[in-house]
């Protein structure tokens, strides 16, 4: 099944990133999110098992969107694409990335965090973007800001948002979803606390976008 980026978007106001250290954490992971009502998982490029992660996830937990973040290069775009993932997301945009990005037709979300990087996509006929790191790069009045001279844009906003936050980027007409870690904390994350795991998603899931 093949999902085209709105629905990766839209299907929850939370997409998940997770760090994923140990494979063996992936598949009960996925599911304690899926189960919370968290569907669209990003498992980002920056642990040596993340590519089999999601090869794992993509075959054990039904109902899940997959997504490969942190993909920084046409190398990784490749291999991400060949582990299954459904989506990709990177933390800016090239156009080495971006030819790559199109000639592949893979839903993505490229990343932007100012309004001449988000016209040098709508200009390839991306519409759709991570803005990061959200916080650090003006947060919601930033996006406020650029929604007037550019609101055929919809972002996900990801980088030190967190459930106190969500709220106040979800309430913009140009937010579709954000992404964050907090769902997925290391320290749950090693100790197994899956049904803790589950209860931050669903408290995520309960969030209007
Ligand atoms: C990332 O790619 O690291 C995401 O932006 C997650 O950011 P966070 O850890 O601040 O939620």
């Amino acid at each position: 099944m093949s999902y085209s980026i709105d629905q990766v978007m839209t299907s929850a106001p939370v997409m998940p990133v997770m760090v994923i250290e140990h494979l063996e954490h992936a598949v009960p992971l996925a599911k304690a999110l899926v189960a919370g009502g968290l569907p669209v998982l990003e498992i980002t490029l920056r642990t040596p098992c993340a590519l089999e992660a999601i090869s794992a996830i993509k075959a054990a937990v039904p109902g899940a969107i997959v997504g490969a973040g942190t993909v920084n290069t046409p190398e990784l775009l490749d291999a991400a694409v060949a582990a299954g993932s459904d989506f990709l997301v990177s933390p800016g945009s090239t156009p080495a990335l971006i030819d790559k990005a199109l000639a592949v037709g893979v839903p993505m979300l490229p990343g932007v965090c100012t309004p001449s990087e988000a016209m040098a996509l709508l200009e390839r006929g991306i519409s759709r973007m991570k803005f990061f790191p959200a916080e650090a790069a003006g947060g919601v009045d930033m996006l406020k800001s650029i929604y007037g001279p550019l609101p055929q844009i919809k972002f996900c906003p990801t980088g030190g948002i967190n459930l106190a936050k969500a709220p106040s980027y979800l309430a913009l007409p140009n937010i579709a979803c954000v992404g964050g870690s907090w769902i997925a904390p290391k320290d749950l994350v090693e100790a197994g606390k899956w049904d803790e795991i589950t209860a931050l998603a669903a408290e995520a899931a309960a969030l209007a976008n």
